[in-house]
């Protein structure tokens, strides 16, 4: 049905490509004036409901639903182009529970640097959302050694004592300082914790420049995974919001927003998310292992909109950013998940971009994941 609906809109123009897990997507490159319009007229003809719709730096998204599928379009501004997914079942939104017993906090986590098991001693992410109604996000976690402080901060943080849950563990990129404690998390801690879903993005290997993805663990574990111990997988897509109890998450960018480009490491299929605390009235910009080539792109898709309260520095402040897009988030906090020793490495070498970040903007206070768990709001 929604094929038809783009061959009648669109003829021959729309690219076909498959995505990972029966998702498709339509590329429209150069869609001629008014087929935007065209195209949301008929997706009602052809039955489609609309269920959501924004506009965000001259972006533009639509949500429509079938009683199969659920349809995202998207026209991307600075492109020119219009990109449609399609996937099976209804859209994700969060889990957003009115019931308060807390205000909702961000905590970093604190890395085993010092563990020998550790095959790098310098990398590795982990921060915890507290929800309002005592629930939790978690966002990578680091290596498998790190996954007990992590039970224990989940336990220690339920409310009244209750097995914690968690609404969702976004999963940055397939990169072991990433998803290591996920995994181990998910094998032997299971019952301990109630995950109700991984937000990740699987990157299909033809949509890397090699053609092969080298970090084969989103690709082929972690389906099989979740599969096994019933943890849906959302994949994340650019522009939509989820709501959770206190805190909204933002989706800006996935490594499916640079096609037709191809993706050139693992980090450069990093989701990007922001959280909005509501009750503290801040953003924190969350953009894991994101390149320079990705973070240039998000700053030409979103420009002035990525401005955020405080920021997650890039790939551990190792290359990743830019001064252009520092300039653009312009943030009051900065997160470095390194060591302290790598840290101060890090901003005084000629690196620039980190130079510029700690010196030339507004930035007041650098927090390093080296110091114990620490609370960020
Ligand atoms: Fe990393």
């Amino acid at each position: 049905m929604l094929q038809k609906c783009i061959v009648e809109t669109f003829g021959n123009l729309a690219k076909q490509r498959k995505c990972f897990s029966n998702r498709t997507e339509y590329y429209v490159e150069y869609p001629i004036s008014g087929q935007l319009e065209c195209f949301i007229t008929n997706m009602e003809t052809y039955g489609y409901k609309l269920f959501s719709s924004r506009t965000v730096a001259k972006n533009k998204y639509f949500v429509y639903t079938s009683e199969q599928e659920t349809v995202y379009v998207c026209y991307a501004f600075k492109l020119g182009a219009i990109r449609i997914f399609v996937q099976d079942g209804a859209p994700y939104v969060g889990y957003k529970d009115l019931c308060t017993v807390r205000t909702a906090g961000l905590t970093l986590m604190n890395m085993k640097y010092d563990d020998p098991c550790q095959v790098s001693h310098d990398n590795g992410l982990g921060l915890i959302v507290s929800l309002a109604d005592g629930s939790f996000i978690v966002y990578d976690g680091g290596y498998e050694v790190d996954a007990e402080g992590l039970l224990r901060f989940l336990e220690d943080n339920s409310h009244c004592g209750e097995k914690p849950v968690i609404r969702a563990w976004v999963l940055t990129h397939t990169h072991r300082d990433h998803y290591s404690c996920f995994d181990f998390f998910v094998r032997n801690y299971f019952d301990k914790a109630d995950i109700q879903n991984v937000i990740a993005c699987i990157v299909p290997d033809e949509a890397y420049v090699n053609g092969k993805v080298e970090d084969r663990y989103f690709n082929d574990v972690l389906p099989e995974l979740a599969h096994s111990k019933g943890i849906p997988i959302v994949f994340p897509i650019s522009g939509q919001i989820y709501e959770f109890s206190g805190v909204r998450m933002e989706v800006l960018h996935t490594a499916e927003d640079l096609y037709p480009l191809h993706v050139a490491t693992e980090n450069h299929s990093s989701t990007m998310t922001r959280l909005y605390f509501e009750a503290q009235d801040k953003t924190v910009l969350i953009p894991g292992d994101l390149g320079r080539s990705s973070v240039t792109f998000a700053v030409s898709t979103w420009g002035d909109y990525l401005k955020s309260d405080i920021m997650q520095v890039p790939h551990h402040g190792h290359s990743g950013a830019t001064k252009e897009f520092y300039y653009t988030v312009n943030p009051q906090s900065v997160l470095f998940a390194t060591t302290n020793e790598h840290y101060k490495c890090r901003i005084q070498s000629n690196e620039a971009w980190n130079h510029y970040l700690m010196n030339n903007l507004n930035v007041s206070e650098a927090i390093v994941a080296d110091c114990g768990y620490q609370k960020i709001l």
